[in-house]
C-alpha cells in the first residue's frame, strides 16, 4: 500500500494552531478511507529567521522534493520585516519548486454568510486558476539613483509562452473536469493597455482554446471581472489569469465566500514527480495567536484540495461534506473568536462529521 508522505510546516502565528486541526482530520479520514501516511515537520518561519537569519536553510528544498505534498499553516511574523519571509520562503518554494498553478476554489458553503445581498451557495461556486511562476513576481526590476531626487525603480513582469501555455492547458483541463453545465474557461487580463504581455496571454488561450472544442473560451479584462464577480459571482465556472491579477482577484473572490476563515488555496506542480503545497489564505492572524479562537475551516479545506490531488478523491470528497455540514448546521460563524465553538472544539466536529 502506497504511504502518503507529506512535509508539513505550521509556520507562524494562528499556522500551527490551525495545522493541528487539519492534521487531526486527516488523522481521522484516513481511518475510515483506510490509507496510511507519514509526516514530517518543518520549523520554518519567523522564530526560525529571528534565531538562525535564514528563511529556508541551505538543502531544504531538495528535502522537500522528497515528499509527495506540502501542507503550510502560515508565514508572517510581526518582528521579521514585510518580504523577509514571503520571499524568503513562500514565494521561494512556489519558484524552486515549479508550482506553476496557484489554485482558489471559490465556493460559498452552506449557513456561511457571504457580504454579496441576495446571494447564496447556488451563487457563489467557481474557481481561479492563477499563474504562479512568473509577471510582476519574478523578480526583475532594480533601483537607479537610489535614494537621491532622481532615483529610478523599475519592476518587470515577465511571462513566458511556455508559462502561460502550461497554466491555460491545466485550466482547461479543469474546465472539463469540472464539468460545471456551464463549460466556461474565462480568461482575466487587460489586453487593452499590456500590450505586449498579455497579448502574448490572449494569442496563446485562442490557441489552446482549438483544442477544447466542448469548453466555451471567454474573456473579461480583468477591472470589469471585479465588478463582475461582485455583481454576478454565478456568471463564473473557471478564471485563468496572471500571478499578480490573480492575487488581487483570489483576495476578492475569497471575501465572497466567507472570508479567510474558509478560503484556501493549492500551489500544485502538476507534472510527474511534482510537489505541491496546500495552505490555508488566512496568514499568521498574529492577534489570535495561542488563543484557540481561530478559524481552522481554511485549513481542513486545504488538507481537502490535498487530498484530491493525491488521488484520494473518496477522503479528500469526505472532508469536504464534513466541511459544508459544519458550517451549514453548528458553525455561528466563520469569524475568529465568533464561530460559537474553539478552534479544537470545530476541528473535533469535523472529525465526528466525516
Ligand atoms: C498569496 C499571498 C502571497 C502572494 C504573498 C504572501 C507573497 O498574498 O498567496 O496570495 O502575493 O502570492
Ligand atoms: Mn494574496
Amino acid at each position: 500500500m502506497n504511504v502518503l508522505k507529506l512535509a508539513v510546516i505550521p509556520g507562524d502565528g494562528t499556522g500551527p494552531e490551525v495545522t493541528n486541526e487539519a492534521l487531526k482530520v486527516l488523522k481521522a479520514v484516513a481511518g475510515k478511507e483506510n490509507f496510511q501516511y507519514e509526516l514530517t515537520n518543518f520549523d520554518f518561519g519567523g522564530e526560525r529567521y529571528l534565531r538562525t537569519k535564514e528563511t529556508l536553510p541551505k538543502g531544504a528544498v531538495d528535502e522537500l522534493r522528497k515528499f509527495d505534498a506540502i501542507f503550510l499553516g502560515a508565514v508572517g511574523h510581526p518582528d521579521v520585516p514585510p518580504g523577509v519571509l514571503e520571499k524568503g520562503l513562500l514565494l521561494e518554494l512556489r519558484f524552486q519548486l515549479d508550482q506553476y498553478i496557484n489554485l482558489r476554489p471559490v465556493k460559498l458553503f452552506p449557513g456561511v454568510e457571504t457580504p454579496l445581498a441576495g446571494k447564496g451557495p447556488a451563487d457563489i461556486d467557481f474557481i481561479v486558476v492563477r499563474e504562479n511562476t512568473e509577471d510582476l513576481y519574478c523578480g526583475v526590476g532594480g533601483f537607479l539613483k537610489k535614494n537621491t531626487p532622481d532615483e529610478v525603480a523599475s519592476q518587470t513582469a515577465v511571462y513566458t509562452r511556455k508559462g502561460c501555455e502550461r497554466c491555460i492547458r491545466y485550466a482547461f483541463e479543469l474546465t472539463r473536469k469540472r464539468n460545471n453545465p456551464k463549460k466556461m474557461l474565462t480568461l482575466v487580463a487587460k489586453t487593452n493597455v499590456l500590450t505586449f504581455g498579455h497579448d502574448l496571454w490572449w494569442r496563446t488561450f485562442q490557441e489552446v482554446a482549438k483544442e477544447y472544442p466542448d469548453i466555451k473560451a471567454d474573456y473579461n479584462h480583468v477591472d470589469a471581472c471585479c465588478m463582475w464577480m461582485v455583481k454576478n459571482p454565478e456568471y463564473y465556472d473557471v478564471i485563468v489569469t496572471t500571478n499578480m491579477f490573480g492575487d488581487i482577484i483570489t483576495d476578492l473572490a475569497g471575501i465572497l465566500q466567507g472570508g479567510m476563515g474558509v478560503a484556501a488555496g493549492g500551489n500544485i506542480n502538476p507534472d510527474k514527480g511534482g510537489v505541491s503545497m496546500f495552505e490555508p489564505m488566512g496568514g499568521s492572524a498574529p492577534k489570535y495567536t495561542g488563543l484557540n479562537v481561530i478559524n481552522p475551516i481554511a485549513a481542513i479545506n486545504a488538507m481537502s484540495m490535498l487530498l484530491d490531488q493525491q488521488g484520494q478523491t473518496k477522503a479528500a470528497a469526505r472532508v469536504m461534506k464534513a466541511i459544508q455540514h459544519v458550517t451549514g448546521t453548528k458553525m455561528k460563524s466563520q469569524a475568529a473568536g465568533k464561530m460559537g465553538y474553539s478552534t479544537s472544539q470545530v476541528g473535533d466536529l469535523i472529525c465526528e462529521a466525516l
